[in-house]
Order: C-alpha cells, then sequence, then structure tokens
C-alpha cells in the first residue's frame, strides 16, 4: 500500500479485517517477512517507535474515568486544549461537548457522564486525529451514528485521511467509495479488490452488498 493512500476494508463479520489491522501494531505478531512498514518488518521496528508512528481508532473504544478533554489527549498529553478541540472538530463530536455540563472538562465515566455509542466512537476518532501520526487505522469507528451522519464525518476526515496513510474498515459501502483501493475480506482472505467503479463491473460481493445497502436506504428514506 503507498504511503498517503487510503485503504478500505469490507466483509462479512468475523472475516478478518479487524485482525489485519491489529497486524501492523503487532497487537498480533505477523510472520517473519510479511507486514512492512516503510519498507522495514515490523517485527524488526523498536515496539515504541513502530507505534508511535500509528493511531488507531479501534472498533471497542476504551474510555477512562476522566474528562472529555484528556480522554481525546490520551497519547498526546502535552496537547494544548486548541488543539484538543480542533480534533473534537474534525471527529464532529465538538458541538456534543459543548451541551456538556462542564463541556471539555466534564468528567466521563463512574463519576460523570456516560457517552453514546456514537460519541465513544468520535471520542476515540478525535483522539487518533490528535496523535499525529503518520498512519491512521479506522477501525468500523462509525458503526454507532447513522449512513448521513458517518458520511459527514468522513467528509471532514478527508482532508487528515489525505494527509496519512489510511487503513479504514466498514460494514457501509458510502463509506469506503471514494478510497484509493478496497479489499473485500471473506474468510480470512481478500476476496476482490480494486476502487469501486471497478468492483462494481465486477459484479461479485462487493456489487450485491452495494445493492443490498441502496435498497435499504431507499427504505430508510421512505
Ligand atoms: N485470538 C484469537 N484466536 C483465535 N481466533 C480469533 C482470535 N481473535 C479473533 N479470532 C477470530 O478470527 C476471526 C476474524 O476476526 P476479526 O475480528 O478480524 O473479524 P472482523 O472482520 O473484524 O469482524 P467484525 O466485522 O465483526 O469486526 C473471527 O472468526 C474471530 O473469532
Ligand atoms: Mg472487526
Amino acid at each position: 500500500m503507498p504511503a498517503g493512500k487510503t485503504v478500505a476494508l469490507v466483509g462479512r463479520t468475523g472475516s478478518g479485517k479487524s485482525t489485519v489491522l491489529s497486524l501492523l501494531p503487532r497487537v498480533f505478531d505477523p510472520p517473519p517477512g510479511t507486514v512492512f512498514l516503510d519498507g522495514v518488518d515490523v517485527r524488526e521496528w523498536d515496539l515504541g517507535a513502530l507505534r508511535a508512528r500509528i493511531a488507531p481508532a479501534p472498533q471497542e473504544t476504551f474510555l477512562f474515568s476522566a474528562t472529555v478533554a484528556e480522554n481525546i489527549a490520551y497519547g498526546a498529553y502535552d496537547a494544548a486544549p486548541e488543539a484538543v478541540q480542533a480534533a473534537s472538530r474534525l471527529a464532529n463530536l465538538d458541538g456534543d461537548v459543548q451541551g456538556f455540563p462542564a463541556g471539555y472538562e466534564t468528567r466521563v465515566g463512574e463519576r460523570g457522564i456516560t457517552l453514546s455509542g456514537g460519541q465513544r466512537q468520535r471520542a476515540a476518532i478525535a483522539r487518533a486525529v490528535l496523535r499525529e501520526a503518520p498512519v491512521l487505522l479506522l477501525d468500523d469507528c462509525l458503526s454507532a451514528v447513522d449512513t448521513q451522519t458517518e458520511e459527514a464525518i468522513l467528509q471532514g476526515l478527508r482532508g487528515e485521511m489525505r494527509r496519512r496513510t489510511c487503513l479504514l474498515v466498514s460494514h457501509r459501502v458510502s463509506a469506503v467509495r471514494e478510497a484509493d483501493e478496497i479489499l473485500v475480506f471473506d474468510r480470512g482472505r481478500i476476496a476482490e479488490r480494486g476502487r469501486h467503479d471497478e468492483l462494481l463491473a465486477l459484479d461479485g460481493r462487493y456489487a450485491a452488498l452495494h445493492r443490498a445497502q441502496q435498497l435499504e436506504e431507499e427504505i430508510e428514506a421512505s
């Protein structure tokens, strides 16, 4: 995958998308000679240096019992409040936070407010964006918001994504159609790969997924 490009992964639940993403920061160790970053086998990298270059927004976010600002700045402790807010704005979270009793100083978790699934996911995106790492991993991190909101958030993130190398997982065709390459996963293997138009022309799994989701959207809209 060329640096600076966006590659999207789609496919059934359990087909191996998250597993592939987790090989890059070595959550799982890939076999030698299989996964490289900047031409160097991830196993040869110093683990800290490798992970400093990767900003993950995982499928399941972990939030601490701390303020909203502290949660966003996790991994970027020296970030200025303005930078935290800018990242939050990019993730489309700022409006929500402004409505909290103490804004960015509102506590999250046991002693504070509970964030909705969609708010948690957007906090994870803000956290990843703030890290300023060259590689961004977005693992289905907008599944809890509706299709239109997902599109709006991704539109806002496009600039960030263009500045970085981005691996994007989503269940929705609408979220991946702009990617430089789309990989369709099936039972741990890549079943189809190409750009949106190429995959539609192929008329295989991706095209079927596209048709099914278009139908769903039409039903939702009516
Ligand atoms: N540590 C593990 N040991 C054995 N099998 C595992 C392990 N972790 C995950 N799996 C299995 O590997 C498969 C791929 O899981 P993965 O989380 O990568 O799927 P996914 O494509 O991200 O699915 P989803 O869309 O639901 O997030 C699943 O069948 C899962 O149960
Ligand atoms: Mg997954």
